[in-house]
């Protein structure tokens, strides 16, 4: 038991499940010290900001949530205010997190969140704040204590970092280069965790494909998935993210060979123009995705895909943009995380000719989320009087039902009698509304 009993912490996080998960360890270390959780910020002793640098508005939000503590700090000056995650990672930030706000008192990185606990015990000890940014990886630091606060779905890092520098992207500055965990660990993790009753695992890297790219291990990405699915018992097998450039036939054979992998593949292709893709390094064109899109679905029909599209990236015409609104009524996408680009300092993107204004990418995004919208409305219609396995995540209070999510990733709500999260269960679709499906439990 570590010396703070009954205080409390409470954790901000924003940006990917990358980050909700590395909250989950960071979790995994208060607890560990003996901090319990608290249900509301104002009850906290300990507030920890796990921030995200990915696109100007998740850094503004983080900004706008730091600064409104200034008060509560007042009321409380023995709270203690902690900042972490990919923000303070970048370069300057600090320095410009300090200046605006000088009551934080501890800072970290992502490349050394292991050093939480000695940073925190250190502020314990002195009145100056303590800040410490690793600025290069290390060696992988295995977490064995994580909190998770997703039953029945655990994520599992499997590589850290990016080596991929696309020209918009912040991440490997911030996060590294490429460093994959050892299979084994990873295996060791999974078959714990199925052993607790987690029903559905989700394999986590920036890219996932190039898993072992790194020499850290002989074994690919194919090898592990089938490695990993070929653990006992009921779970739902989920990876992401993949990358167009390297995702390839090996870990398709390997999807069809595991029932246990659910059918849906995130391959962010983020334009349709291959113009676009080049100045984004994405190293792969547009005719080499449709190409992937066609494999997977020559060995798996029913396969549906997601995707991550930038639009308003600097260079891109209207006719750039109609070639991506082109692809995404080819391809059929079972939903789509739309953005508008955003520079990022220290990437290429970010001082190249032709940033586009923002009236443009306001027009362009409009326009592409309606038709992705229309899309997916589209496909939730053809839901209606299907019958689909859902593994319950959830109760939702305000609408009086439990749901979770199909193998695909659709959203479903359902009565039921007893409280069934974290079971798997066939719901006949009745209805649907937008992107949610409603039913009842059919068998
Ligand atoms: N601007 C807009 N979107 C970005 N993404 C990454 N960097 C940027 C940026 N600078 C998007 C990409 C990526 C997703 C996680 O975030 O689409 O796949
Ligand atoms: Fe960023 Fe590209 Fe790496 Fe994804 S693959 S994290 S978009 S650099």
């Amino acid at each position: 038991m570590g010396d703070c009993i009954l205080e409390k912490y409470y954790i901000v996080t924003y940006g990917c499940q990358m980050n909700i998960h590395e909250s989950e360890k960071i979790a995994g270390i208060l607890r560990r010290m003996g901090y319990e959780s608290a249900k509301e910020l104002s009850e906290a002793d300990i507030i920890v900001f796990n921030t995200c640098c990915i696109r100007e508005n998740a850094e503004n939000h983080a900004f706008g949530n730091i600064g409104a503590l200034k008060k509560l700090k007042k009321q409380k000056p023995d709270l203690l205010i902690v900042v972490g995650g990919c923000m303070t990672q970048e370069k300057g930030k600090t320095e410009i997190l300090k200046k605006k706000f000088p009551f934080i008192d501890v800072m970290f990185g992502t490349l050394n969140l292991e050093d939480l606990e000695t940073l925190i015990r250190r502020k314990k000890a002195q009145k100056k704040k303590v800040i410490e940014i690793r600025e290069k990886e290390g060696e992988i630091v295995e977490f064995t204590d994580a909190y998770r606060t997703s039953y029945p779905n655990a994520w599992v890092n499997i590589v850290y970092g990016c080596n991929n520098f696309c020209s918009y992207c912040i991440v490997p500055y911030v996060r590294g280069r490429e460093r994959s965990r050892n299979p084994e660990n990873i295996i060791r993790e999974v078959k714990e965790l199925v052993a607790q009753g987690y029903k559905e695992i989700t394999l986590l890297g920036q890219n996932v494909n190039s898993y072992g790219s790194d020499g850290k291990t002989e074994c690919t990405f194919a090898q592990l998935l089938d490695a990993v699915a070929s653990i006992d018992g009921e779970f739902r097998l989920r990876f992401m993210t993949s990358h167009p450039k390297d995702f390839n036939e090996d870990v398709v054979k390997v999807m069809k060979k595991h029932p246990k992998i659910c059918r849906l593949v995130h391959l962010p292709v983020q334009s349709g123009s291959n113009t676009i893709l080049s100045a984004m390094n994405r190293r792969y064109t547009r005719e080499k995705y449709l190409e992937e899109i066609k494999m997977l679905r020559s060995y798996l029909p029913e396969a549906e895909v997601t995707t991550d599209i930038i639009v308003g990236f600097p260079g891109e015409t209207e006719k750039d943009y109609l070639q991506t609104e082109a692809l995404v009524k080819e391809v059929d996408f079972a939903s789509a995380f739309t953005f508008v680009y955003s520079p990022r300092e220290g990437t290429k993107a970010a001082t190249m000719d032709g940033q586009i204004s923002e009236d443009v990418q306001k027009d362009r995004i409009m326009r592409l989320v309606e038709l992705v919208n229309a899309q997916t409305r589209k496909k939730s219609e053809k839901y209606v009087g299907k019958e689909i396995e859902i593994l319950c995540e959830d109760y939702d209070e305000k609408k009086g039902l439990y749901m979770g999510r199909d193998e695909f990733g659709r959203m479903g709500y359902f009565p039921c009698e007893h409280n069934c999260i974290g079971e798997f269960v066939w719901v006949k679709i009745t209805k649907a509304n937008g992107i949610s499906l409603f039913g009842e439990i059919c068998r």
